[in-house]
């Protein structure tokens, strides 16, 4: 579904994704890990079309996308929930929800509210609440509510558990699940190995802009290599 090939990404002279491939099969959940300033949001953000690469192509059911618009790749069914959720702050919840549907032309937007708001019901109890006001945790199940108006069939997701308790961590993810069983695919980058390999098919480690690792989400957990730099031994 999403193919990656050879992509290399530049910031002036510093070059932050070295010949970076992978690619993630439509029905699955496929993680990138990674430490702290590893590539993981120039990659997604590369893939969004925010960011134009130096190098190699970025293949989406087909075609390619490299140099695509940002809004014309939304609108081919891959939606981003950014790092730091971003939601917009000075408009209510449910004008958020309105935000990451703007780009459809069907008229199955009333239902697809339904939805949200049955995964993310606090969604529901505080529509007409500025997004500002909520917690880190509702702020996270916001922005991917959001993504999802879009109705994507492959979601980016860039550190959903960043910053969040465990309780809201495991609710997370557990949604996280239940949206790729209902046919989203996914592409999930983290920090926290141990909750995305649990979750993922298949995984990718980066290491300063490379691919070092692959393997099924299993695999990786049970990687010497991924215990000791990853999963805390
Ligand atoms: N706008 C920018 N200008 C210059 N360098 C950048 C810019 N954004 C990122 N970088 C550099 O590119 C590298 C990769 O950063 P990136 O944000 O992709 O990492 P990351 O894996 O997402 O890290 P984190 O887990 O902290 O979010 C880092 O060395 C970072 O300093
Ligand atoms: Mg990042």
């Amino acid at each position: 579904m999403l193919k990656i090939q050879n992509l290399a990404v530049h910031y002036g002279m510093i070059q932050a994704v070295h010949d970076v491939s992978f690619e993630v099969n439509q029905g699955e959940i496929v993680t990138l890990i990674g430490a702290n300033g590893a590539g993981k949001t120039t990659i997604l953000r590369t893939i969004s079309g925010l960011i134009r690469p130096s190098q190699g192509s970025i293949t989406f059911e087909d075609n390619e996308i490299t140099k695509t618009a940002p809004q014309k790749i939304v609108a081919n069914g891959l939606s981003q929930v950014p790092e730091g959720r971003h939601v917009f702050s000075g408009l209510s919840v449910m004008e958020n929800l309105e935000m990451g549907a703007y780009l459809r032309k069907d008229g199955e937007i009333k239902t697809d509210y339904e939805q949200v708001f049955q995964k993310f019901p606090v969604l529901k109890e505080r529509k007409n609440q500025d997004a500002a006001t909520l917690s880190g945790g509702e702020q996270q199940m916001l922005a991917m509510g959001r993504a999802l108006m879009s109705k994507p069939k492959l979601l980016l997701l860039d550190e959903p558990s960043m910053g969040l308790a465990p309780i809201f961590i495991k609710e997370i993810f557990s949604i996280i699940q239940e949206i790729n069983q209902q046919g989203t695919t996914i592409l999930l980058i983290e920090q926290n190995a141990k909750m995305a390999l649990s979750v993922a098919d298949r995984g990718y480690v980066l290491e300063t802009g490379k691919v070092v690792l692959s393997g099924t989400g299993q695999e990786l957990l049970e990687s010497e290599e991924v215990k000791k730099a990853y999963l805390g031994g």
